[in-house]
């Protein structure tokens, strides 16, 4: 069985848009994986096939009915193997890599895309959905959040990728940012590429590359160098110079 990804959506037409392209659109038609997006409303019973309400408690927007999204959440688990069922939200934990990497190896994921201003805590806790968020900014909905999750976990399905794919992500896991990248012409409107990458020696170039990694991390991301070097990040915190590694 491939790996299954199913939306719950009010937008179902959606999908797969970017999903359907280069690598993650050829691996969808080879049938490494396997998408179905549905829509919420679908799963409406009145007759104006209504999915949201006004908030209780009062304020802006409207907020998705938990009846509604049940019967949505419930149909979707029904349908083969067991599979966790995630809802794309900025009040979510932040997703990791390490969570990508789980997910990618289960049978795949049940992803319910918020709309409004949000859905009905009831229905979260009910079905104990996995509140995720892909970073401290606000999208009109889920759905583009459910298109990244998905982006980083179809890459790493067996056969999408090749070698390219596990040596990228090791190079993620060892918890520094990438090194800078070059190529052909060796002189570009003024600007060499630097020596030591045509030099030919295999252990200063990887050295060379290590050093800017860890410098671009320290320089972009120290919470990402401070879990590294928790000592070192404290000490250049204290006296606000760079620390040895
Ligand atoms: N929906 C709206 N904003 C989001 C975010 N940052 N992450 C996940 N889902 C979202």
């Amino acid at each position: 069985m491939s790996w299954r990804a199913t939306i719950l959506t009010l937008f179902p037409e959606m999908f797969p848009g970017p999903l359907g392209h280069s690598l993650a659109g050829r691996a969808l038609r080879e049938g490494v994986w396997g998408l179905e997006a549905i829509d919420i409303r679908g799963f409406a019973t009145d007759r104006h096939r209504s999915v949201d309400d006004t908030p209780c408690g009062g304020g802006a927007g409207m907020v998705l009915r938990p009846d509604v999204v049940d019967a949505a959440v419930g149909a979707a688990l029904a349908a083969g193997a067991a599979r966790p069922a995630l809802v794309l939200t900025p009040r979510g934990r932040p997703l990791t890599q390490a969570r990508v990497r789980e997910l990618t190896a289960g049978p795949g994921a049940i992803l319910l895309c918020g709309r409004f201003e949000g859905i009905d805590q009831r229905v979260i806790e009910a079905r104990a959905l996995e509140e995720i968020s892909i970073g401290d900014y606000v999208l009109s909905g889920g759905e583009t959040a459910a298109m990244v999750l998905l982006d980083a976990c179809i890459r790493l399905l067996p056969g999408v990728m090749g070698a390219a794919a596990s040596a990228e992500e090791e190079s993620f896991s060892s918890g520094l940012l990438e090194y800078p990248h070059y190529t052909r012409p060796t002189e570009w409107q003024g600007r060499a590429v630097p020596p030591v990458l045509l030099s030919g020696h295999h252990a200063e170039i990887a050295a060379w590359r290590r050093a800017e990694a860890e410098r671009i991390t320290r320089e972009r991301r120290p919470d990402l160098w401070a879990k590294l070097h928790p000592h070192a990040a404290e000490a250049e915190a204290m006296d606000g110079r760079p620390a040895a590694a």
